[in-house]
């Protein structure tokens, strides 16, 4: 059946083809496919006579000069390269995407293709009867989006749950996988659109839309989800390696009010001997919320409250939101306001509209003279010795406006296009975190920048890690923060994190307890919580519940070396950091549909304990691989579930036969001291092996050499060390080996 509201692009008329392009005019419409590469093809159509402006955000590598591909034309029209064929067909236009070996792997629906709705665009796709789909940016539900259907449209829900589709970050990157196909598709388009992934009712095809705009889409392909996500990564940009300091234990609430209340959470933390490397200032550091300032009487020298953060060890990050109070006698936005840098109405006034400040005027992030600006007034937090900055609010949120952001016909710049906030509203975050890291890395070029996000676009990885906003301190948002934070894993952000312990709502202290636990695993490791709430910080809850979470962000501490292996590797080729089991073991069909577990890195399955009361868990050990039980060092098959014990302070954890965990003596803080020692820990297996990477943890040296990489091997009871590169001097002069934990 066709769809009823769908205006099909109708037949060929014509085909003209260059190397690697074939350009179709359609009846109603026209459509170019492109091989970039031999696994990455883009396919455009437009209803207007012609192509706009090739303009993207998200993608970051625009000139791919290897593309070699083979045109046919004849009854079909096929594109082929090494790895993919295209073929069109003519009456009506249909796209195929097959492999090398003629294994179709997606093709338009036959029944409805491509087409029009108006102004909005869609692609109707073939699903296959054991496809599953994974990715999609931030959404909350189940792992595999199979069945659900869900806009993109950046939105400040504070109060979502498991099945809202419309949060804070919109990335329309598909991952679909099954059985011998796997496939990505980038659907490019900032308008709001919507991705219905089988919610139909003959649930044999998907479909992909947005309001308006061209059908702009790329079309990975790959022997695996990891070529796949890499492919994604290699046109939208891949994470720096954050500073080291970034991996540790941060702390925040909204607020602590006063610099010595930041100083008397920094001091518990070290007196109790909990480690953390981070706090933050919420919104009340300011004056009135004014952005870029400190109120005078409650945070009255920061200089130096940042330098006794600074010898307690610790860094300090402060809140900067879009919104500018809209007050003349301030400089922000006087200056804005002289220089042109605000939104304004269609009629040429300035828009106003309500957050935190009361009114405030907001700058144009799409304009590239915007950003700029916006990342100088960065200069004094910068010279101040701020650590990092947390972006937030940037949906954006405006609330006394309907549907809580701008009116849909505010004029963006959209960097030289002139466009309305329809089109630039979901890049607003992602240009504020642009303008924002940007700023960073131009004021302190020697420093990796850290910064935090709410609101992202596609490609947003390049700038800025997210966290996954308002969550609540309910064992629901905390179960439903796993299969978020690995869907967005595979959606290019590897950095990411949810707020530990829950953001709204009051945590209890076995929640706390276990959220602490698995949060230790978690690429992004912040507590934080709402004003009016329970406090949140590790002490807050009793003697017991202190003694676990210091227990595990101790753990943390002592991984710290493996875990900056793994963020090493995201930086690298985009391999998440926590990985759904099936990035390791793709051959484990029961993987694909554990969501309450992960693997952070290669070789540590995580199993959170997700319900109150409980003191024990099963846990699906992947196929592929023996496990050994990191507290007992039982050893247990794989391609089974074991019981595993979970009292209050046990978090289910184990260890891949074959790994060599690299760690530390515990410490309190990243650089507390030099680590000139490294603990080995054995896991025997087949082969087993393990690594250190290491660089300074604070410039960009690493990305021209200044590295060192070393592969351990252990067999027979001996250790073999090789240097696979030496680029940075280790301060390493002694390696421990422990086999299962124990002194040899
Ligand atoms: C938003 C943020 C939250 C923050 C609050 C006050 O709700 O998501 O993390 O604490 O604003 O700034």
């Amino acid at each position: 059946m066709a769809d009823p509201g769908l205006i099909g692009i109708g037949n060929v008329q014509e085909v003209h083809h260059t190397d690697n392009t074939v350009e179709f005019q359609c009846e109603r419409g026209r459509v170019r496919v492109t091989a970039l590469s031999d696994s990455i093809v883009r396919v455009r159509a437009t209803q207007a006579a012609d192509f706009g402006p090739d303009f993207s955000y998200a993608v970051a590598r625009t000139s791919w000069p290897k593309a070699k591909a083979t045109v046919r034309t004849g009854r079909e029209i096929t594109l082929a390269t090494k790895k993919l064929t295209v073929t069109i067909t003519r009456e009506p236009l249909r796209i195929e995407f097959a492999a090398a070996d003629g294994r179709v792997l997606n093709a338009d629906d036959p029944a409805r293709g491509m087409g029009w709705d108006g102004a909005r665009c869609r692609t109707h796709r073939t699903l296959a009867r054991d496809e599953m789909f994974f990715g999609c940016g931030e959404k909350t539900g189940q792992l595999n989006k199979r069945g659900q259907s869900f806009g993109f449209w950046n939105t400040d829900n504070p109060s979502h749950t498991y099945l809202n589709g419309e949060i804070y970050v919109s990335i329309p990157f598909l991952v679909s996988t099954r059985p011998g196909a796997h496939y990505g598709i980038f659907f490019d388009n900032t308008h709001r659109s919507f991705f219905n992934l089988g919610h139909v009712e003959d649930e044999k095809h998907y479909f992909l839309e947005a309001d308006a705009g061209e059908l702009d889409y790329y079309f990975f392909a790959g022997d695996s989800i990891k070529d796949v996500v890499r492919g994604y990564t290699e046109l939208t940009g891949r994470m720096w390696l954050p500073p080291r300091w970034a991996l540790g234990y941060q702390q925040c609430r909204w607020s602590y009010m006063s610099a010595d209340e930041v100083l008397e959470v920094a001091r518990n933390f070290r007196d109790r001997k909990i480690p953390c490397d981070v706090l933050y200032c919420d919104i009340d550091y300011m004056d009135g919320y004014r952005v870029f300032t400190w109120n005078p009487q409650t945070f009255p020298k920061p200089r130096e409250l940042i330098k006794t953060l600074r010898k307690m060890g610790f860094r300090l990050v402060t809140i900067i939101d879009p919104g500018v109070k809209n007050d003349d006698g301030y400089a922000v936005c006087q200056e804005g306001k002289e220089k042109g840098m605000f939104l304004k109405k269609p009629d040429g006034s300035w828009f106003t509209g309500n957050v935190w400040p009361g009114e405030c005027v907001f700058p144009d992030f799409t304009s590239a003279r915007v950003r700029q600006w916006w990342g100088q007034w960065h200069k004094d937090l910068m010279e101040l010795g701020v650590g990092g900055i947390w972006n937030d609010m940037n949906e954006p949120a405006v609330w006394n406006h309907p549907g809580g952001t701008m009116p849909n016909d505010i004029p963006f710049e959209y960097d030289g296009q002139w466009v309305t906030h329809k089109r630039a509203h979901n890049v607003f975050g992602f240009n504020m975190a642009r303008a924002c890291h940007e700023g960073l890395r131009a004021l302190r070029p020697k420093q990796r920048p850290f910064l935090i996000t709410r609101s992202a676009y596609a490609g947003v990885q390049r700038y800025s890690l997210i966290w996954t906003g308002d969550n609540h301190s309910s064992w629901e948002q905390f179960a439903l923060s796993i299969p978020e934070c690995l869907n967005l894993s595979l959606s290019g952000v590897a950095f990411c994190g949810p707020d530990v312990g829950g953001y709204s709502w009051n945590c209890t202290s076995e929640l706390l307890a276990r959220w602490t636990q698995a949060g230790a695993f978690f690429p992004f490791f912040r507590n934080h919580t709402a004003l009016g709430t329970r406090r949140q910080e590790p002490w807050q809850f009793g003697p017991e519940v202190e003694e676990i979470c210091r227990r595990y962000i101790s753990l943390r501490y002592q991984l710290l070396p493996y875990f900056y292996n793994v963020f090493r590797e995201a930086a690298h080729d985009a391999t998440p950091i926590m990985r759904p089991l099936f990035w390791e073991f793709p051959d484990d069909a029961h993987g694909y549909a554990v969501d309450d577990q992960f693997l952070l890195g290669p070789s540590l399955l995580v199993a959170p304990v997700l319900k109150p009361g409980a003191t024990q868990r099963a846990v699906w050990l992947p196929a592929g691989a023996e496990w050994y039980d990191y507290w007992t060092k039982e050893k247990h098959a794989g391609g089974q579930y074991v019981t595993a014990a979970a009292p209050l302070d046990t978090l289910p954890l184990f260890v891949r036969s074959g790994s060599i965990l690299p760690m530390t003596e515990p410490v309190e803080f990243t650089s507390q001291k030099i680590i000139d020692e490294i603990i080995l820990d054995v896991y025997p297996g087949k082969k087993t092996v393990g690594w250190l990477y290491e660089d300074d943890g604070e410039s960009f040296d690493y990305e021209t050499g200044a590295h060192s990489l070393t592969q351990f091997t252990w067999a027979d009871g001996d250790l073999e060390i090789e240097k696979k590169s030496s680029g940075y001097r280790s301060p390493v002069k002694n390696h421990r080996v422990l086999v299962l934990g124990r002194e040899q």
